[in-house]
C-alpha cells in the first residue's frame, strides 16, 4: 500500500526522539524530507534516519515535496506560521504543544484546517498515559458522575530545560505553564468533559534558575539533546505557575505547575465527581464514606517507549486519514486550552481574574 508522505519542520529533540520514531513504528508513513533553519541540524537528522532530502526553507519544502502530513516541531512561537503554511499547502498537520498561545490564534488555525478540509491535531500526548485513559473510560461509563472539581499538579523539583529556547519568551511564549502545564491542562479538561472555561486567576514566578537539573530531569531522553545553550540571565519566563479555572457548568480546575519548586515531584490529575473521585498518579478511586479502590487500567503496548504518546497519536492520525477514526485530540478542546493559557498569563501580569470573554477584545 502507498505510504503517507510526511515532512518535518524543526529538527531538534522532539523530532528526533518522538515524531520520526513514531512515524517509522507505524509503518504507514514515509518521511520524505525535513527542514530546519540551521542546515547542520536538518542534515544531521537526515543522516541519522536515512531521510532523502533536507531544506532550510519550509515554504520551498512544502512546494517541492507536497507532503500529505507535516509535523511542526519548531519552537512554540513559530507554530502558527508553519501550521497555517502547511494547511494552505494542502497538508494535514500534527503540531507540537502548545498549538497556539492565544484563543484567537487557535480558532484561526482550526478554521483554516476546516476550510482546507484537513486534520490539525495538537500533540497532547500525555492523554495516552494508561491511567488517564482508564479515568476517561470510567467517566464515559458514568462511574464518576457529575464532575465538579479537578486538581492538576505537575511539579519538577529541578527541571528547567537547558537546551533550545524554552527559557526565552520571544521563542517559547512562556515557561513551565505552556511547556509542561499545557499537557496537564489538556488532560484535565478532557477528563472533565471539556466544560467551557469562563475565567482564570493565576500567579507566576521565576525561581531556582541557578539550580539546574540535568536534561533528563527536564524531559529529554538521555543523549537526546546535544548541547546546552542555557544562560540563566536570558531566562525571562516563569518557572512556577499556580491558579484556578472556573467553568460555565460551575466546576473548577486548580493547577500548580513547576519546572523547579521546593515540592515533591508530581504528575497528577485528581478528578472529583458526585459518584467517585480519582487520584490518577497514585491510582486510587475514592467513594462512599471510606472506600478506596485501586484504579485498574490496561497496560499500554508502547509504555516502554519514552515518548509513547507520540506513537499513539501517529497511529490515530493514520487511522483518521483512512477514515477509520476521529482525531483523538479535538479542536474544541485545544481551543479551550489556548484560552486558559492566554488568560493565565494575562491574569498573572495584571494580578486579577481574567474572563475568557475579554480575550476576544484583543
Ligand atoms: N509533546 C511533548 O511531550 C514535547 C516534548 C518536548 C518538546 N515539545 C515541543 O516540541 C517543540 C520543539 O521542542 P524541542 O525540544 O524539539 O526543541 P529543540 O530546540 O531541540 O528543537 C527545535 C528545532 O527547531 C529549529 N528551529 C528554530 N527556529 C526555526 C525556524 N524558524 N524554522 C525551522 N526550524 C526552526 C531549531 O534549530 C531546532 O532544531 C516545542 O514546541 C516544544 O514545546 C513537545
Amino acid at each position: 500500500m502507498k505510504k503517507i508522505k510526511v515532512c518535518i519542520i524543526g529538527c531538534g529533540m522532539i523530532a528526533r526522539s518522538a515524531h520520526i520514531p513514531a512515524y517509522l513504528a507505524n509503518g504507514g508513513f514515509e518521511i520524505a524530507a525535513v527542514c530546519d533553519n540551521i542546515e547542520s541540524s536538518a542534515k544531521g537528522l537526515c543522516d541519522k534516519f536515512g531521510i532523502a532530502r533536507y531544506y532550510t526553507d519550509a515554504t520551498q519544502m512544502l512546494e517541492t515535496e507536497k507532503p500529505e502530513v507535516v509535523s511542526v516541531c519548531a519552537p512554540n512561537m513559530m507554530h502558527k506560521k508553519y501550521v497555517m503554511s502547511a494547511l494552505e499547502h494542502g497538508a494535514n498537520v500534527l503540531c507540537e504543544k502548545p498549538l497556539a498561545l492565544t484563543l484567537c490564534d487557535a480558532e484561526e488555525m482550526f478554521l483554516t484546517a476546516k476550510k482546507n478540509n484537513r486534520i490539525l491535531m495538537a500533540c497532547q500526548t500525555l492523554r495516552f498515559l494508561p491511567e488517564r485513559l482508564a479515568v476517561e473510560k470510567m467517566k464515559l461509563q458514568g462511574e464518576i458522575g457529575d464532575i465538579y472539581y479537578a486538581e492538576l499538579s505537575r511539579i519538577r523539583r529541578r527541571g528547567i530545560p537547558t537546551w533550545g529556547k524554552f527559557h526565552i519568551k520571544e521563542f517559547s511564549g512562556g515557561g513551565a505553564l505552556i511547556d509542561i502545564g499545557v499537557h496537564g491542562i489538556d488532560s484535565a479538561i478532557w477528563l472533565m468533559g471539556n466544560p467551557k472555561p469562563i475565567s482564570v486567576s493565576a500567579i507566576m514566578n521565576k525561581a531556582h534558575t541557578d539550580e539546574l537539573g540535568n536534561s533528563e530531569q527536564s524531559g529529554a531522553l538521555k543523549g537526546g539533546v546535544e548541547s546546552s545553550g542555557f544562560n540563566p540571565e536570558e531566562m525571562n519566563v516563569e518557572s512556577f505557575a499556580a491558579g484556578n479555572v472556573r467553568f460555565e457548568n460551575g466546576s473548577e480546575l486548580s493547577f500548580k505547575v513547576a519546572w523547579a519548586a521546593n515540592l515533591p515531584e508530581q504528575n497528577n490529575i485528581i478528578i472529583v465527581g458526585n459518584k467517585k473521585g480519582v487520584d490518577t498518579e497514585n491510582r486510587k478511586v475514592f467513594y462512599g464514606s471510606d472506600t478506596v479502590d485501586e484504579l485498574l487500567f490496561e497496560p499500554n503496548g508502547f509504555k516502554t517507549e519514552p515518548f509513547f504518546g507520540h506513537f499513539c497519536i501517529a497511529d490515530n492520525l493514520y487511522n483518521c486519514l483512512s477514515g477509520a477514526e476521529e482525531p483523538f485530540v479535538k479542536p474544541e478542546e485545544t481551543i479551550n486550552v489556548s484560552a486558559i493559557l492566554e488568560a493565565a498569563y494575562l491574569s498573572a501580569k495584571e494580578k486579577r481574574e481574567v474572563k475568557i470573554a475579554e480575550l476576544r477584545r484583543f
